[in-house]
């Protein structure tokens, strides 16, 4: 029934950055399309669970496994072309996005800067529509290609066909991240060449005055972006983590206005569409929750949203964490945290 290339029972302990144990029944390293067109081709039982798996470092493995897990590791990257206005750039599903946007700037193209460092794989960013410093990868990307697993066939998604919202895309709007449907084999940005530098989010002014920067150029900023990442969110390494745990909430502005008034340290973003969004790691931090732990897990020292793994945590453990934050939080606030992972 499967290729040859499949695998069984894999540890999955190591590919996933919050370290939660668990085995898949079935797994393949997956580094070329061709291998997507087998596996579809191979008449699979639709009863068969799909998860494709970047860097794991959005993710929240409940246990084991019982589907088929394809470990994304479609290589390459390239310039395509450009005209007089932008760079087109592509590259495999299955290279590191640090490193992806690292080349782009050593090449000279600027423009994905704000988005250093953020760990997973270039074919995970739509999919969430990966953001941070100002700048959502939507805002860079052109188009990308995806194997249709029922067919085989490769289809093209433009960024209209991508719908992409706040951590959000058509992607996990049909549950294809889930579903394994469309398997992401390759992603295209447009990089404009008229370029200004994105400056304004919160943290980067003081940190760009402190290193005595006053117009950056893209590799500054990224160096300064670089370090206040690596000062605010632990390494996943060292301690296990999934990024921000819970998205930010997007409210009506009464509510925001009503919750300011009542708690003038909350901090709220105003939205395009006139909502506003505020911190969720606030909102914890405030609910007594940072550097709190409950047994192996707990909300970071230095970060409130980002929930660790101390050691030896499952997933239940991180379950258990996230509902009781959540029940705090809306006890205290009124407010619903949705969590940012996906749980599988
Ligand atoms: N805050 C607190 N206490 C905390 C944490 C934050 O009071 O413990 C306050 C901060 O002082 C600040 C505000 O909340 O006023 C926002 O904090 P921060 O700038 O650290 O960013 P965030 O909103 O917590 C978001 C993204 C991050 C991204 C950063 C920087 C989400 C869910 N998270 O975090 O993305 O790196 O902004 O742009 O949107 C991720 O998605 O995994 C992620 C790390």
């Amino acid at each position: 029934m499967f290729p040859d290339f499949v695998e069984r029972d894999v540890n999955l302990v190591r590919s996933n950055t919050l370290a939660l144990p668990g085995l898949a029944a079935f797994y393949a390293r997956i580094t070329c399309v061709d291998q997507l067109k087998q596996l579809a081709g191979a008449g699979l039982p639709d009863t068969l669970r799909c998860f494709v798996l970047g860097g794991g470092s959005n993710l929240v493995l409940s246990g084991d496994f019982d589907g088929l897990i394809l470990h994304q590791a479609i290589a390459g990257r390239q310039l395509l072309g450009e005209d007089n206005e932008a760079w087109y750039v592509s590259a495999g599903a299955g290279e590191s996005w640090p490193e992806f946007v690292d080349w782009t700037l050593n090449q000279g193209w600027p423009g994905l800067e704000n988005l250093a460092l953020i760990p997973g794989m270039v074919g995970a960013a739509p999919i969430q529509n990966i953001g941070a410093y100002g700048l959502e990868v939507a805002e860079r990307f052109h188009s990308l290609q995806a194997c249709d697993m029922r067919s085989g066939e490769l289809k093209h998604f433009s960024r209209d066909d991508c719908r992409f919202g706040y951590r959000d895309s058509l992607f996990k709007q049909q549950g294809w991240h889930l579903s394994g449907r469309f398997v992401i084999t390759e992603v295209t940005f447009r990089l404009p060449k008229a370029w200004q530098p994105l400056i304004h989010y919160a943290d980067i002014p003081a940190e760009l005055k402190a290193r005595g920067v006053v117009e950056p150029n893209a590799r500054q900023l990224a160096e300064a972006i670089v370090a206040l990442r690596q000062r605010k969110l632990p390494d996943p390494k060292q301690l296990p983590n999934a990024g921000s745990f819970f998205h930010n909430p997007v409210i009506d502005a009464a509510t925001a206005q009503r919750l300011s008034a009542a708690y003038p340290g909350l901090p709220c973003y105003r939205q395009p569409d006139g909502r506003i969004k505020i911190a969720a790691g606030w909102l914890i931090e405030q609910s007594g929750w940072k550097g709190k732990r409950l047994g192996a897990v707990g909300m970071y020292e230095n970060q409130a949203l980002i929930l660790v793994n101390h050691g030896g945590a499952t997933g239940a453990d991180v379950a258990q964490l996230m509902r009781t934050v959540q029940q705090e939080v809306r006890e205290k606030f009124a407010i619903d945290l949705t969590p940012e992972p996906i749980f599988l």
